[in-house]
Protein backbone atom coordinates (compact mmCIF):
# COMPACT_ATOMS: atom_id res chain seq x y z
CA UNK A 1 0.00 0.00 0.00
CA UNK A 2 1.20 3.35 -0.96
CA UNK A 3 1.83 5.78 1.73
CA UNK A 4 -2.01 8.14 2.30
CA UNK A 5 0.28 12.09 1.83
CA UNK A 6 -2.38 13.24 4.24
CA UNK A 7 -2.81 10.31 6.56
CA UNK A 8 0.71 10.93 6.72
CA UNK A 9 0.19 14.33 7.43
CA UNK A 10 -2.68 13.87 9.57
CA UNK A 11 -0.20 11.64 11.66
CA UNK A 12 2.35 13.89 12.35
CA UNK A 13 -0.21 16.60 13.29
CA UNK A 14 -1.62 14.51 15.62
CA UNK A 15 1.98 13.26 17.56
CA UNK A 16 2.73 17.32 17.30
CA UNK A 17 -0.37 17.94 19.32
CA UNK A 18 0.16 14.61 21.80
CA UNK A 19 3.87 16.15 22.21
CA UNK A 20 2.27 19.87 22.45
CA UNK A 21 0.47 18.57 25.24
CA UNK A 22 2.68 16.69 26.80
CA UNK A 23 4.94 18.81 27.22
CA UNK A 24 2.06 21.48 28.78
CA UNK A 25 1.50 19.03 31.33
CA UNK A 26 4.98 18.34 32.34
CA UNK A 27 5.48 22.23 31.96
CA UNK A 28 2.60 22.24 34.13
CA UNK A 29 3.72 19.35 36.34
CA UNK A 30 6.67 21.43 36.73
CA UNK A 31 5.03 24.53 37.71
CA UNK A 32 2.71 22.57 40.20
CA UNK A 33 6.06 20.87 41.98
CA UNK A 34 7.43 24.25 42.32
CA UNK A 35 4.77 25.35 43.69
CA UNK A 36 4.70 22.77 46.46
CA UNK A 37 8.40 22.58 47.26
CA UNK A 38 9.93 25.81 46.16
CA UNK A 39 13.29 25.66 44.46
CA UNK A 40 15.31 22.99 46.51
CA UNK A 41 19.07 23.32 47.43
CA UNK A 42 21.92 21.86 45.79
CA UNK A 43 22.12 19.13 48.63
CA UNK A 44 18.46 18.34 47.94
CA UNK A 45 15.65 17.50 50.28
CA UNK A 46 16.00 17.65 53.82
CA UNK A 47 14.42 16.12 56.91
CA UNK A 48 11.73 13.70 56.92
CA UNK A 49 11.43 14.17 52.79
CA UNK A 50 15.23 13.07 52.84
CA UNK A 51 14.61 10.40 55.30
CA UNK A 52 11.76 9.21 52.85
CA UNK A 53 13.55 9.43 50.26
CA UNK A 54 15.37 6.00 49.31
CA UNK A 55 15.95 6.65 45.92
CA UNK A 56 18.22 9.32 46.85
CA UNK A 57 22.45 9.08 47.45
CA UNK A 58 22.09 11.80 50.19
CA UNK A 59 23.63 9.26 52.33
CA UNK A 60 23.05 9.74 56.39
CA UNK A 61 24.78 12.80 57.64
CA UNK A 62 22.74 14.96 59.34
CA UNK A 63 22.19 18.09 57.31
CA UNK A 64 20.74 20.85 59.67
CA UNK A 65 24.18 22.32 60.89
CA UNK A 66 26.00 21.23 58.09
CA UNK A 67 24.14 22.57 55.16
CA UNK A 68 20.74 24.36 56.17
CA UNK A 69 22.64 26.69 58.80
CA UNK A 70 25.62 26.57 56.81
CA UNK A 71 27.06 29.75 54.80
CA UNK A 72 29.36 28.32 52.87
CA UNK A 73 31.07 30.20 49.96
CA UNK A 74 28.41 33.23 50.40
CA UNK A 75 29.42 36.93 50.08
CA UNK A 76 28.10 39.38 52.83
CA UNK A 77 27.43 42.97 53.15
CA UNK A 78 27.11 44.49 56.91
CA UNK A 79 26.34 48.34 57.49
CA UNK A 80 27.48 49.73 60.61
CA UNK A 81 30.13 46.71 61.04
CA UNK A 82 32.83 48.57 62.83
CA UNK A 83 31.47 47.87 66.24
CA UNK A 84 27.86 47.02 67.76
CA UNK A 85 25.43 44.74 66.91
CA UNK A 86 26.75 44.72 63.22
CA UNK A 87 30.31 43.64 64.16
CA UNK A 88 28.67 40.88 66.26
CA UNK A 89 26.65 39.98 63.30
CA UNK A 90 29.51 40.26 61.14
CA UNK A 91 31.19 37.21 63.25
CA UNK A 92 28.13 35.50 63.59
CA UNK A 93 28.23 35.24 59.53
CA UNK A 94 31.33 34.30 59.18
CA UNK A 95 31.28 31.76 62.20
CA UNK A 96 28.31 30.23 60.24
CA UNK A 97 31.41 29.82 57.01
CA UNK A 98 30.97 32.85 54.52
CA UNK A 99 33.46 33.56 52.90
CA UNK A 100 33.76 36.95 52.96
CA UNK A 101 31.86 39.53 55.16
CA UNK A 102 32.45 43.68 53.73
CA UNK A 103 31.44 45.71 56.80
CA UNK A 104 30.80 49.16 55.86
CA UNK A 105 31.20 52.16 58.90
CA UNK A 106 31.99 55.63 58.78
CA UNK A 107 35.03 56.12 59.81
CA UNK A 108 37.96 56.25 57.34
CA UNK A 109 39.78 53.64 59.49
CA UNK A 110 38.56 50.26 61.48
CA UNK A 111 38.63 50.49 65.30
CA UNK A 112 40.66 48.11 67.52
CA UNK A 113 37.61 46.31 68.50
CA UNK A 114 37.30 45.75 64.54
CA UNK A 115 41.02 45.11 64.20
CA UNK A 116 40.58 42.34 67.01
CA UNK A 117 37.49 40.70 66.10
CA UNK A 118 39.62 40.50 62.21
CA UNK A 119 42.29 39.38 63.56
CA UNK A 120 40.23 36.41 65.64
CA UNK A 121 38.24 35.41 62.27
CA UNK A 122 40.85 34.97 60.39
CA UNK A 123 42.35 32.47 62.75
CA UNK A 124 39.18 30.46 63.37
CA UNK A 125 39.48 26.70 62.16
CA UNK A 126 38.77 25.84 58.14
CA UNK A 127 39.46 29.81 57.62
CA UNK A 128 43.12 28.96 56.97
CA UNK A 129 44.04 32.46 58.24
CA UNK A 130 42.16 34.34 55.52
CA UNK A 131 40.87 38.01 56.59
CA UNK A 132 37.42 36.96 55.96
CA UNK A 133 36.42 40.39 57.34
CA UNK A 134 36.70 43.26 55.19
CA UNK A 135 36.19 46.76 55.98
CA UNK A 136 34.67 49.56 54.04
CA UNK A 137 34.37 53.32 54.94
CA UNK A 138 31.37 54.38 53.67
CA UNK A 139 28.46 56.80 54.39
CA UNK A 140 24.83 54.99 53.67
CA UNK A 141 23.01 58.27 53.29
CA UNK A 142 24.80 58.30 50.41
CA UNK A 143 23.14 56.47 47.66
CA UNK A 144 25.20 56.59 44.86
CA UNK A 145 28.72 55.85 46.75
CA UNK A 146 26.31 52.76 48.27
CA UNK A 147 25.44 51.50 44.64
CA UNK A 148 28.92 51.50 43.71
CA UNK A 149 30.56 49.17 46.71
CA UNK A 150 28.09 46.70 46.15
CA UNK A 151 28.95 46.82 42.29
CA UNK A 152 32.63 46.60 43.27
CA UNK A 153 32.10 43.90 45.67
CA UNK A 154 29.40 41.87 42.92
CA UNK A 155 32.73 42.37 40.18
CA UNK A 156 35.01 41.41 42.62
CA UNK A 157 33.42 37.84 44.25
CA UNK A 158 30.69 37.12 41.79
CA UNK A 159 27.88 36.96 43.88
CA UNK A 160 26.03 38.15 46.86
CA UNK A 161 24.35 36.60 49.16
CA UNK A 162 23.58 38.15 52.68
CA UNK A 163 22.76 41.75 53.87
CA UNK A 164 22.69 43.42 57.13
CA UNK A 165 21.33 47.02 57.61
CA UNK A 166 22.70 47.91 60.77
CA UNK A 167 23.71 50.99 60.90
CA UNK A 168 21.68 53.89 63.03
CA UNK A 169 21.58 56.27 65.39
CA UNK A 170 19.85 57.39 68.06
CA UNK A 171 19.81 60.99 68.92
CA UNK A 172 19.53 61.98 73.12
CA UNK A 173 16.20 62.52 74.64
CA UNK A 174 14.46 65.73 73.12
CA UNK A 175 10.89 66.78 73.19
CA UNK A 176 8.59 65.65 70.21
CA UNK A 177 6.38 69.85 70.34
CA UNK A 178 10.00 71.41 69.76
CA UNK A 179 11.99 68.93 67.64
CA UNK A 180 13.85 70.29 65.51
CA UNK A 181 13.92 69.64 61.99
CA UNK A 182 17.58 69.45 61.16
CA UNK A 183 17.96 66.36 64.18
CA UNK A 184 14.69 64.83 62.66
CA UNK A 185 16.29 64.59 59.19
CA UNK A 186 19.28 63.54 60.44
CA UNK A 187 17.86 60.32 62.20
CA UNK A 188 15.95 59.83 59.49
CA UNK A 189 18.39 60.01 56.91
CA UNK A 190 20.68 57.31 58.65
CA UNK A 191 17.44 55.04 59.85
CA UNK A 192 15.36 55.41 56.91
CA UNK A 193 17.36 56.41 53.64
CA UNK A 194 20.38 54.27 55.00
CA UNK A 195 18.56 51.28 55.26
CA UNK A 196 17.21 51.68 51.77
CA UNK A 197 20.48 52.24 50.03
CA UNK A 198 22.02 49.53 51.79
CA UNK A 199 19.35 47.68 50.82
CA UNK A 200 19.66 48.51 46.89
CA UNK A 201 23.09 48.32 47.19
CA UNK A 202 23.56 44.71 48.10
CA UNK A 203 19.80 43.80 46.48
CA UNK A 204 20.84 45.03 43.17
CA UNK A 205 23.95 42.41 43.16
CA UNK A 206 21.21 39.64 44.21
CA UNK A 207 19.13 40.54 41.34
CA UNK A 208 22.22 40.32 39.25
CA UNK A 209 23.57 37.06 39.90
CA UNK A 210 19.86 35.31 40.07
CA UNK A 211 20.66 33.41 43.30
CA UNK A 212 18.52 35.02 45.63
CA UNK A 213 19.43 35.94 48.63
CA UNK A 214 18.04 37.59 52.37
CA UNK A 215 18.40 41.37 53.50
CA UNK A 216 18.13 41.57 57.03
CA UNK A 217 17.37 44.83 58.22
CA UNK A 218 17.89 45.80 62.24
CA UNK A 219 14.55 47.66 63.14
CA UNK A 220 13.91 47.77 66.92
CA UNK A 221 10.75 47.42 69.59
CA UNK A 222 11.00 50.89 68.79
CA UNK A 223 9.17 50.32 65.85
CA UNK A 224 6.60 48.82 67.39
CA UNK A 225 5.96 50.74 70.20
CA UNK A 226 7.07 54.11 72.05
CA UNK A 227 10.03 53.76 74.59
CA UNK A 228 8.23 54.62 78.11
CA UNK A 229 10.33 57.51 79.74
CA UNK A 230 11.70 58.45 76.47
CA UNK A 231 11.09 61.17 74.16
CA UNK A 232 12.66 59.42 70.86
CA UNK A 233 9.45 60.57 68.41
CA UNK A 234 12.89 60.43 65.43
CA UNK A 235 13.86 57.19 66.43
CA UNK A 236 10.79 55.56 66.83
CA UNK A 237 9.30 56.46 63.50
CA UNK A 238 12.44 55.76 62.19
CA UNK A 239 12.20 52.41 63.23
CA UNK A 240 8.30 51.84 62.34
CA UNK A 241 9.33 52.71 58.70
CA UNK A 242 12.24 49.99 58.52
CA UNK A 243 9.76 47.50 59.47
CA UNK A 244 7.19 48.85 56.63
CA UNK A 245 10.29 49.04 54.14
CA UNK A 246 10.93 45.20 55.03
CA UNK A 247 7.41 43.90 54.15
CA UNK A 248 7.12 47.02 51.13
CA UNK A 249 10.81 45.36 49.68
CA UNK A 250 9.68 41.70 50.34
CA UNK A 251 6.43 41.69 48.43
CA UNK A 252 8.33 42.86 45.61
CA UNK A 253 11.41 40.58 45.25
CA UNK A 254 10.42 37.49 46.37
CA UNK A 255 9.46 36.98 43.06
CA UNK A 256 13.36 36.98 42.56
CA UNK A 257 13.83 34.47 45.83
CA UNK A 258 15.25 37.89 47.56
CA UNK A 259 14.15 37.61 51.16
CA UNK A 260 13.55 40.79 53.68
CA UNK A 261 13.10 40.40 57.22
CA UNK A 262 13.72 42.70 59.86
CA UNK A 263 14.97 42.06 63.71
CA UNK A 264 13.80 44.06 66.43
CA UNK A 265 15.74 43.80 69.51
CA UNK A 266 15.51 45.00 72.82
CA UNK A 267 17.79 47.36 74.55
CA UNK A 268 21.16 45.85 74.10
CA UNK A 269 24.09 46.93 75.93
CA UNK A 270 26.37 49.17 72.96
CA UNK A 271 27.87 52.24 72.76
CA UNK A 272 24.38 53.31 71.89
CA UNK A 273 22.75 52.44 74.81
CA UNK A 274 25.93 53.11 76.82
CA UNK A 275 25.46 57.10 76.12
CA UNK A 276 22.12 56.97 78.06
CA UNK A 277 23.80 54.33 80.52
CA UNK A 278 26.99 56.49 81.31
CA UNK A 279 24.92 59.59 82.00
CA UNK A 280 22.14 58.13 83.95
CA UNK A 281 23.06 54.42 85.21
CA UNK A 282 19.89 54.32 87.27
CA UNK A 283 18.67 53.33 84.02
CA UNK A 284 20.13 49.51 83.64
CA UNK A 285 17.48 48.66 86.29
CA UNK A 286 14.57 50.68 84.67
CA UNK A 287 14.72 49.34 81.37
CA UNK A 288 15.68 45.86 82.68
CA UNK A 289 12.31 45.88 84.93
CA UNK A 290 10.47 46.41 81.29
CA UNK A 291 11.14 42.66 80.01
CA UNK A 292 10.12 39.59 81.65
CA UNK A 293 14.08 38.77 81.87
CA UNK A 294 14.80 41.39 84.07
CA UNK A 295 17.92 42.51 82.16
CA UNK A 296 19.27 43.80 78.83
CA UNK A 297 20.52 42.05 76.48
CA UNK A 298 24.27 40.89 74.62
CA UNK A 299 25.00 41.91 71.08
CA UNK A 300 26.06 38.19 70.93
CA UNK A 301 22.30 36.97 71.63
CA UNK A 302 21.31 38.22 68.27
CA UNK A 303 24.08 35.42 66.33
CA UNK A 304 21.79 33.03 65.85
CA UNK A 305 18.81 34.91 64.75
CA UNK A 306 20.98 36.63 61.99
CA UNK A 307 22.71 33.25 61.16
CA UNK A 308 18.92 31.77 60.52
CA UNK A 309 17.67 34.52 58.77
CA UNK A 310 20.92 34.48 56.57
CA UNK A 311 20.82 30.81 55.50
CA UNK A 312 18.78 28.58 53.80
CA UNK A 313 16.97 27.09 57.31
CA UNK A 314 14.87 30.29 56.79
CA UNK A 315 14.04 29.67 53.44
CA UNK A 316 10.43 30.28 53.74
CA UNK A 317 10.49 33.42 55.78
CA UNK A 318 9.78 36.94 54.04
CA UNK A 319 8.27 40.22 55.70
CA UNK A 320 8.38 38.95 59.07
CA UNK A 321 10.15 40.73 62.07
CA UNK A 322 11.95 38.86 64.64
CA UNK A 323 11.20 40.30 68.11
CA UNK A 324 14.18 39.72 69.76
CA UNK A 325 13.39 41.19 73.47
CA UNK A 326 13.97 39.40 76.67
CA UNK A 327 10.37 39.37 76.12
CA UNK A 328 9.75 43.94 76.48
CA UNK A 329 7.11 43.20 73.67
CA UNK A 330 5.31 40.75 75.84
CA UNK A 331 3.96 43.10 78.25
N1 LIG B 1 21.60 48.80 71.20
C1 LIG B 1 20.29 48.65 71.28
O1 LIG B 1 19.71 48.58 72.37
C2 LIG B 1 19.48 48.53 70.02
C3 LIG B 1 18.16 48.10 70.15
C4 LIG B 1 17.39 47.98 69.01
C5 LIG B 1 17.90 48.28 67.78
N2 LIG B 1 19.21 48.70 67.69
C6 LIG B 1 19.70 49.01 66.36
O2 LIG B 1 20.81 48.19 66.08
C7 LIG B 1 21.65 48.83 65.14
C8 LIG B 1 23.09 48.83 65.65
O3 LIG B 1 23.13 49.62 66.83
P1 LIG B 1 24.21 49.41 67.97
O4 LIG B 1 23.46 49.27 69.23
O5 LIG B 1 25.19 48.38 67.58
O6 LIG B 1 24.84 50.87 67.99
P2 LIG B 1 26.32 51.38 67.67
O7 LIG B 1 26.23 52.85 67.83
O8 LIG B 1 27.31 50.64 68.48
O9 LIG B 1 26.52 50.98 66.15
C9 LIG B 1 25.96 51.69 65.10
C10 LIG B 1 26.99 51.78 63.99
O10 LIG B 1 26.40 52.46 62.89
C11 LIG B 1 27.40 53.31 62.35
N3 LIG B 1 26.81 54.41 61.58
C12 LIG B 1 26.10 55.47 62.03
N4 LIG B 1 25.82 56.31 61.02
C13 LIG B 1 26.33 55.76 59.90
C14 LIG B 1 26.40 56.16 58.55
N5 LIG B 1 25.84 57.31 58.13
N6 LIG B 1 27.02 55.36 57.65
C15 LIG B 1 27.62 54.20 58.05
N7 LIG B 1 27.60 53.78 59.33
C16 LIG B 1 26.98 54.56 60.24
C17 LIG B 1 28.14 53.83 63.57
O11 LIG B 1 29.38 54.41 63.22
C18 LIG B 1 28.22 52.60 64.42
O12 LIG B 1 29.40 51.86 64.17
C19 LIG B 1 21.08 50.24 64.94
O13 LIG B 1 20.29 50.25 63.78
C20 LIG B 1 20.21 50.42 66.16
O14 LIG B 1 19.17 51.34 65.94
C21 LIG B 1 20.00 48.82 68.78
Amino acid sequence: MLPNPSGARLTSVLSARRSHAAFHTSASRRAAGDRMTGTLPSYGPVGVARALDASSATGTNPTLFAKEFSLADRVALVSGGNRGIGLEMALALVEAGTRIVYCLDLPEKPGDEFTKVREYASHLKGTGGEARLEYVSADVTNQNAMWKIGKTIGDREGRMDVCVAAAGILRGDTPCLTYPAKQFEEVIAVNVNGVLYTAQAAGQQMDRFGNGGSIIMIASISGHGANQGHPWVSYNTSKSAVLQMARSMACELGPKRIRVNTISPGYINTSMTGQFLAKRPELVEVWSSHNPLGRIGRPDELRGIVAWLASDSSSFCTGSDILVSGGHHAW
